[in-house]
């Protein structure tokens, strides 16, 4: 527990995350929830005038609050350790967080990067070259891989309870791109412009639902298969599809396979990632919309119906009180707790960085090679679906 061994919270920045943004204010509020981090400095907003009354109102000192990262990261570099900030969180569209994620490393800051982390899956290598050559602490933030019961099911998978895993189903329908009236989408229309890549479904959704799958799996995808299609009139970026995956065998068993869905244009879906696997003795199902309950399904056995803060719940979710459960069972946790459980798990590795301390050889929040596993992800979807093969061999991450 190296946050426990460091006398004063993390110093965090943030590029991005002003009042004109929408999963910035999650990073801002969700990082200092526990108390252990504190936001010191920022670069707001692309909108000079909103960087800086983002600033003022969140009580930022007046030569912390930056107008661009640039004139942030000389600035921040050049203050002494333990004032300047310890990590950086990069909440911008998608095509910046190469740039931006590596002049931070490069002056030695810690970065908590949004997705999808790049736009070509060059940069995303490129960047982890630089993430191992630093040796600065990266993560990326797959937000979902931070709930309780997100975490008992990759506890329950892995000790063999479903047995092993023949199908995997994850799915990621939303439906912000259909017209709704006159109001205006609420989610940013930069997604819509192929500079950020071809695949709007699988870069914006679907690499969450194959980060969850590998997550609570641990299975790797060997080949895959993708069907990926432009409903939105005149739209320039995919915004539905369906990929099917092979996923490695494990020994002399056969191999799991599995779907992936994602949509933006699945009428009536708001923000409905679920995950279903299906194992030789059983099953589980978890959803993004119910985040408190895992359903453990059992041949031999009714189906049980497991909730937060529990103390048969497995140690990675956190125990009863726990790290990563912040009050007791019945009162609702829900996404800003799950970004505030990575963000814990993150800040222990940059603390531990910061005492000189090693950090976790095998961390549970998402890190860079989860990152490039994205990328990868989602430039394989596209490829496959342009290509007359179909079927195209995964590479190792
Ligand atoms: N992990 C998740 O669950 C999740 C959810 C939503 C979005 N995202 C990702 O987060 C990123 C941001 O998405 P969003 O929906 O919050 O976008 P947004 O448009 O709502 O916000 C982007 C913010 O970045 C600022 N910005 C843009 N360029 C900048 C620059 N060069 N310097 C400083 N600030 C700059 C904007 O002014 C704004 O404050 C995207 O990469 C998106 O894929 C992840």
């Amino acid at each position: 527990m190296s946050l426990a061994t460091l006398n004063r919270p993390l110093n965090m920045g943030i590029v991005g995350g002003g009042s004109d943004s929408f999963i910035g204010k999650v990073h801002r509020i969700a990082a200092q929830l526990d108390g252990k981090i504190k936001l010191v400095a920022g670069a707001l907003s692309i909108d000079p005038k909103i960087a800086l009354q983002s600033g003022k109102d969140l009580f930022l000192s007046e030569n912390r609050t930056y107008l661009n990262y640039q004139d942030m990261v000389a600035k921040e570099a050049s203050l002494p350790a333990g004032e300047r900030i310890d990590f950086v969180a990069v909440v911008t569209p998608d095509d910046t967080h190469v740039p931006i994620s590596l002049a931070f490393l490069e002056a030695g800051i810690n970065v908590m990067c949004e997705k999808p982390v790049a736009v070509t899956l060059e940069d995303a290598h490129r960047l982890r070259d630089t993430v191992r050559k630093t040796g600065r602490i990266f993560g990326i933030m797959h937000g979902y891989t931070g709930y309780p019961l997100v975490r008992h099911a990759r506890a329950i998978v892995r000790s063999g309870k479903i047995g092993q895993v023949y199908k995997i189903i994850a799915e990621y329908p939303q439906d912000w791109i259909l017209p709704h009236g006159d109001d205006k989408p609420q989610i940013a229309g930069w997604r819509m412009d192929p500079k950020y890549g071809k695949s709007l479904s699988m870069g914006d959704i679907g690499i969450h639902a194959a980060h969850l799958a590998r997550f609570i799996t641990g299975l790797e995808i060997d080949t895959l298969n993708a069907d990926l299609q432009t409903y939105t009139p005149g739209g320039r970026r995919d915004d539905d599809g369906n990929v099917l995956v092979r996923y490695k065998a494990q020994g002399d068993a056969p191999a799991a396979h599995g779907i992936i869905y994602a949509s933006q244009v699945s009428a009536g879906e708001e923000n409905a990632l679920t995950i279903r696997i299906y194992g030789s003795k059983g099953g589980i199902e978890w959803h993004q919309e119910n985040p408190n309950q895992l359903i453990l399904k059992t041949k031999a056995e009714p189906t049980q119906i497991l909730t937060r803060a529990q103390p048969y719940l497995d140690k990675l979710a956190g125990g009863l009180n726990g790290r990563n459960q912040r009050i007791p069972t019945g009162h609702p946790e829900g996404f800003i707790e799950a970004f505030a459980n990575i963000y814990l798990d993150f800040a222990d590795d940059v603390a531990a960085l910061a005492q000189g301390q090693k950090p976790a050889a095998e961390p549970i929040y998402p890190d860079i090679d989860d990152a490039v596993f994205g990328k990868t992800f989602v430039e394989y979807a596209t490829r496959s679906n342009e290509s007359g093969e179909k079927w195209l061999k995964f590479p190792e991450i």
